[in-house]
């Protein structure tokens, strides 16, 4: 259960009406579809607004999100970075899914903001340059999170932040990814109870 039950923020015009239309949308289908490929899983409002706080308050220029889906954190991530002069790689392994982002990315006038990729985040991870990222938002499949460790670390710049979700939701699940970061020099990171629970992770030196 989330803490932050009201954190307030301003949206561009028309922004907020989108965000409660996909989230209404992501409701409705993740409530009567059982295959999880077609469900939405959006992050909640509040991780969203504490997402953008994140990117305003570090002038974030280069972000990426790992975990598309239709874009709705993506439309939260890229009016932050919008807004800082900032720009989101994302990337998701589900084509019907970026289509969905590409729409509504689109309808929110994001779209010069974003450049988003179909394909599998491990792949992007190994072939990224080091110390790029501002920001690394993590939001996929938990499987993979503790092998892609090094390339995330390595992706980050110094003082960078790594944000991963359901670290309360999924615990047990975060328990590799958390292993390899308490052997990590350097690496600093604190559990904040928002939406799902976001692991945060600062690359710190060592
Ligand atoms: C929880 S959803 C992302 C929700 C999205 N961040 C939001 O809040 O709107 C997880 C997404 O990760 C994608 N995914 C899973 N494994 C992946 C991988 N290896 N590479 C890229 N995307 C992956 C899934 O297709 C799914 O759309």
């Amino acid at each position: 259960m989330s803490y932050v039950t009201a954190m307030s923020i301003s949206y561009p015009p028309g922004l907020r009406e989108l965000l409660e239309e996909l989230e209404t949308f992501g409701e409705h289908n993740d409530a009567t579809t059982t295959d999880r490929a077609s469900r939405m899983l959006n992050i909640t409002p509040d991780t969203g607004a504490f997402l953008a706080v994140l990117v305003r308050s570090m002038a974030a220029r280069n972000i990426l999100e790992v975990g598309t889906s239709n874009g709705y954190s993506t439309v939260w991530l890229a009016s932050a970075a919008a807004a800082v002069g900032g720009r989101v790689t994302t990337i998701d392994v589900n084509a019907r899914k970026t289509e969905l982002a590409t729409h509504n990315l689109r309808r929110a006038g994001l779209e010069r903001v974003v450049e988003l990729h179909t394909g599998d985040a491990g792949v992007l991870l190994a072939r990224g340059a080091a110390g790029h990222w501002d920001l690394i938002f993590l939001d996929a499949d938990r499987k993979p999170y503790a092998a892609w460790w090094s390339d995330l670390w390595r992706g980050l710049r110094p003082n960078g932040l790594l944000v991963v979700d359901n670290a309360v939701s999924h615990a047990a699940e975060m328990e590799p990814l958390l292993e390899r970061i308490r052997q990590e020099p350097g690496a600093a990171h604190v559990l904040v109870p928002v939406g799902k629970g976001e692991l945060m992770v600062l690359k710190g030196t060592a």
